[in-house]
């Protein structure tokens, strides 16, 4: 009886696209954050794709990869589109999941019409603080008591720490930062609101970070988190960088998110450290050496990488809140197509067809006692 009973243990947990042996990732870090995936439309539109079988199984945070930017979710002047972002909430409500928002002000994916009045001309502080504030108010209100946190402003920095000569900055001043969460809070008082930004284990723009924070802080404005996309390299950024961010964004009192997680282990085909989106290169061979298959060397070094990486977040899991993946497996990653279009990379946990990567194991024994 009793092997019957495991054999139909055995058979459901492999309907459910996990075999046994493969604790889901938001059981093992249950004590110390949330385990969190970027998805895309089609993941959160279906209950049996694969890669959202993965997403059910190991994931307790979900982020929308498109919906709700700018461009997706407000393409007009007078036209929002919410379809794909409604499906995103109420995939993360039914399943259980915390639901983040991303981005409400960006430099990037935000339509020309936005930074323009009527008549085509450049808009003017007033005219596009209003259209700042009316936005979030739709977005932010929509979605009321229904989305834990937003990343309010995404990517306000320079690689020098100084703020990005954005348009948002450039026609609004400095205080757009400022302005935008205090509308976030204004049109939901109990969530919780970020500053998110990439490359800040560098230190400058640690740095600016940290002023930019403080700079909030001192004008009573609610800043909940920050939080650290870590589109990482293998040899970019070392774990003293890592930890030196984590614990300078503690020391501010807020809140530690890993928000858009992946380890790039392609040749780089720029000095550029960043993930600015709009960066295009030319495809070349040389660029794309595992277009037929990771190998076990690149499988071990990728491993060793997350345990460095986990190690970290667990010890300093009072600080850090969140650990949420840039994808689920490998074939849906950006990385595939940035900056190079095309090439096969290979930087998530899990493999195209959706099997843990060593990096998978690696990562489950950074906790010492699971239980
Ligand atoms: C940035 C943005 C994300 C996403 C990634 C790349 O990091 O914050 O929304 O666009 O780039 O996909």
């Amino acid at each position: 009886m009793k092997t019957i009973i495991a054999i139909g243990v055995f058979l459901a947990s492999l309907a459910a696209g996990a075999s046994p042996a493969e604790p889901p990732l938001k059981d093992v870090f249950a004590k110390h954050f949330l385990i969190g995936a970027a998805v895309n439309t089609a993941q959160v539109s279906s209950e049996d794709r694969p890669d959202t079988r993965l997403l059910k199984r190991h994931f307790n945070s979900i982020t929308p990869e498109n919906s709700m930017k700018w461009g997706s979710i407000h393409p007009q002047p007078d036209q929002y589109d919410f379809s794909e972002a409604d499906r995103y909430v109420s995939f993360g409500e039914k399943n259980g999941m915390v639901v983040i928002g991303h981005t409400l002000v960006w430099h990037s994916q935000t339509p020309g019409w936005v930074f323009k009045d009527a008549d085509g001309k450049s808009a003017t502080r007033e005219f596009l603080l209003a259209r700042m504030e009316k936005h979030i108010r739709t977005v932010v209100g929509r979605y009321k008591g229904r989305i834990r946190g937003w990343d309010v402003v995404n990517e306000a920095l320079d690689d020098n720490g100084e703020l990005r000569q954005s348009r948002w900055l450039k026609i609004i001043g400095d205080d757009y930062i400022v302005k935008a969460f205090e509308f976030a809070h204004a049109a939901d008082p109990d969530a919780e609101l970020y500053y998110n930004d990439y490359s800040l284990e560098d230190s400058a723009r640690r740095n600016g970070a940290v002023a930019l924070i403080r700079t909030l802080q001192a004008k009573g404005v609610k800043v909940s988190g920050i939080g650290t996309q870590t589109h990482a390299k293998m040899d970019w950024p070392t774990p003293k960088m890592v930890e030196d961010t984590i614990t300078a964004f503690g020391a501010l009192g807020v809140k530690v998110m890993i928000t858009e997680l992946d380890v790039d282990v392609l040749p780089a085909a720029t000095s550029n450290l960043g993930a600015d989106i709009s960066l295009r290169i030319e495809s070349n061979p040389k660029l794309n050496p595992y277009a037929a298959g990771f190998p076990e060397a690149g499988q071990a070094a990728l491993a060793r990488r997350y345990a460095e990486f986990f190690a970290l977040y667990v010890k300093h899991s009072d600080i850090v809140d969140r650990v949420t993946f840039w994808g689920i497996t490998d074939g849906e990653s950006w990385l595939n197509n940035w900056p190079v279009h095309g090439r096969s990379n290979h930087p998530l946990l899990f493999d195209r067809g959706g099997k843990p990567k060593p990096a998978y194991s690696s990562v489950i024994r950074t906790v010492p006692n699971p239980d």
